[in-house]
């Protein structure tokens, strides 16, 4: 089981770094340019903040092609090891199997379909993005389609991690974990909500009363 933080902000990744046990960074387009900062000098800023653990990058372009020349400029920029997303698309397949060829770690992303995922895990993607939230305001069932991709791709020779992604709240995280996600990754203030809930802060308090009532040598 592992857990992600979906952002390129580097205060949010300093300190969930320092605090949690997360396995990873993710990125796309719209959360780098949130940044409004040079994209190769961030990605590489993140990577020496979490060294060893997973950066996963998303490509911009429409063909194939393009795919692949802005993923060998991203990983050309920044010499370490990079998961490169490239969306569930007609084009972007033909770029998984390009990288996958050159044994180039591959994350299929913008899925929402089984359909997608085959197609992903027979081009050589080795993590899946579910998006659960999108899938969910479109009313499809992101538990169901999860629970059907983790059940195919157990055929494969190497089946791909599922990669949930696209959360609103922290019980969309328990729901995607539930229905057989091996990974989740999400926005930093839905990661605050798995330690926000007051009732666990309340019995803290009523501990240290009693044991200052007891021990304290005021
Ligand atoms: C993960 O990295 C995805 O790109 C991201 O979660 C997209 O979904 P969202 O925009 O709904 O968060």
């Amino acid at each position: 089981m592992e857990i992600l933080l979906d952002t390129a902000n580097l205060q949010e990744i300093k300190l969930a770094s320092k605090w949690i046990p997360i396995c990873g960074i993710t990125t796309n387009p719209t959360i780098i340019c949130r940044e409004h900062t040079n994209f190769f000098q961030r990605i590489k800023a993140i990577k020496n903040i979490i060294e060893k653990k997973q950066l996963h990058v998303q490509v911009v372009g429409n063909t194939w092609e393009q795919m692949i020349q802005n993923a060998e400029a991203i990983l050309d920029n920044c010499r370490q090891e990079i998961h490169i997303k490239i969306p569930a698309t007609y084009e972007g397949f033909r770029a998984m199997k390009e990288l996958s060829d050159r044994d180039i770690p591959v994350t299929a992303t913008t899925v929402y379909s089984p359909e997608q995922a085959i197609l992903a895990t027979l081009a050589g993607a080795d993590c899946i993005a579910v998006y659960y939230n999108k899938m969910y305001n479109l009313n499809m069932d992101p538990q169901k389609t999860i629970w059907e991709i983790s059940c195919i791709i157990k055929s494969s020779d190497k089946p791909p991690k599922i990669l949930a992604a696209s959360f609103r709240n922290s019980r969309q995280v328990v729901e995607a974990f539930l229905a057989g996600a091996d990974a989740a990754t999400l926005p930093y203030n839905i990661l605050k909500e798995f330690w926000n809930n007051p009732a666990p802060a309340q019995a803290v308090r009523e501990f240290q009363d009693d044991w200052e009532k007891e021990y304290s040598t005021a």
